[in-house]
């Protein structure tokens, strides 16, 4: 029995933070360590440009992300970690799914009408206003990525299901007309994974401008963890870690035994001062190791490079015949002689 394949895109926009960490990166990295399955993991830099147009941020951020997985060590022997626009195979998938995914399915995208809503409740005349075809059309590049590579699963947030049905719709369209080549991929959500959330309690995110990057420097990381918002409450009165960011990411990082005594401590009523104090400390420890890898490979970008061309390699070794396979069924290439 063939292995269950797993792959997921990270789009090259912003340094990765502690909310990535726990929602995509750790657990992708566990899972690349593990023989029992294959999995796939690319920099999405193509999706980056749809949000995006400063070239030196989309280079510092796809160097940086790379950085973050090798650091906290991902197995590169395992899975499959490459850049999606090494992999010219990709773009011209979208071309051919293009052809075959109706607009009626690209109108219902959440990112294109919340785009629509917004130009609606600005008073836009145009409701398409300042809406590129790149947006339009992202779920069909999304689509591309999954399908190219036959994967089954795809770690995603649930912001991202609608866009796995979609590449389902659009590969079931294909195998109806021209034979059944693609594999339908279904979305995965790890319910287990805290979403955490940032310096002002709402949801960590770079587009909040609240967010604790990974890989500060300690005294940096230490100022950021003060400013994560609490309440007024004095030492000594008890306080509650449910609603608690500080506990949340505590909680997120640390074993069971530790978070149940710092809810104890909790309860008992711990100065604000001194919740963060701990949680700075056990961060800044947790982080240690991997920062310093961290700080080499961003030293050293010949390194990353190459990793990811080993990649590019190995995805390629699939993509280019599957491409072919592709082009044959629907009538393009080559004629027989
Ligand atoms: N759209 C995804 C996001 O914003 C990133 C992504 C691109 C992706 N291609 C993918 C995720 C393929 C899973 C599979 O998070």
């Amino acid at each position: 029995m063939s292995k269950l394949r797993y792959l997921t895109g990270i789009t090259t926009t912003g340094t990765p933070h502690l909310g990535n960490y726990v929602g995509a990166i750790r657990p992708s990295i566990e899972s690349s360590k593990s023989a029992d399955f294959e999995s796939f993991y690319f920099l999405a830099d193509y999706h980056s440009l749809i949000k995006s147009y400063d070239a030196a941020a989309l280079q510092q951020s796809s160097r940086e992300i790379s950085a973050t997985w090798l650091a906290f060590g991902l197995n590169t022997d395992n899975a499959i970690f490459y850049r999606q626009s090494d992999v010219p195979e990709i773009p011209e998938l979208t071309w051919i799914l293009t052809c075959m995914a109706a607009k009626g399915l690209m109108n219902r995208a959440h990112a294109y009408k919340a785009a629509v809503a917004d130009n609606e409740e600005h008073g836009e005349r145009d409701p398409d206003k300042g809406i590129t075809m790149g947006l339009y059309s992202y779920p069909i590049l999304m689509a591309a990525d999954i399908l190219m590579f036959k994967a089954n699963k795809i770690p995603v947030g649930k912001d991202q299901i609608q866009h796995v049905e979609m590449a389902r719709d659009i590969a079931q369209r294909f195998n109806h007309h021209f034979g059944e080549h693609f594999v339908l991929p279904e979305a995965e959500i790890n319910e287990d994974v805290a979403v955490l959330n940032g310096l002002d309690g709402r949801k960590m995110s770079k587009s909040y401008n609240n967010t604790i990057p990974l890989f500060e420097p300690s005294k940096r990381l230490r100022k950021l963890i003060m400013k994560i918002k609490t309440n007024s409450l004095e030492p000594g009165e008890p306080k509650d870690h449910e609603h608690c960011t500080l506990f949340q990411i505590y909680q997120a990082f640390a074993t069971p035994e530790q978070a149940a005594s710092m809810r104890e401590q909790y309860a008992a009523g711990i100065a604000w001062g001194d919740a963060k104090q701990q949680l700075f400390e056990y961060l800044d420890n947790y982080l240690a190791e991997p920062r310093e890898r961290y700080n080499e490979l961003m030293a050293n970008p010949g390194e990353i490079e190459r990793e990811l061309q080993r990649g590019a390699e190995r995805a390629r070794d699939l993509s280019r015949p599957f491409l072919q396979e592709l082009r044959h069924a629907i009538g393009l290439g080559g004629l027989p002689i």
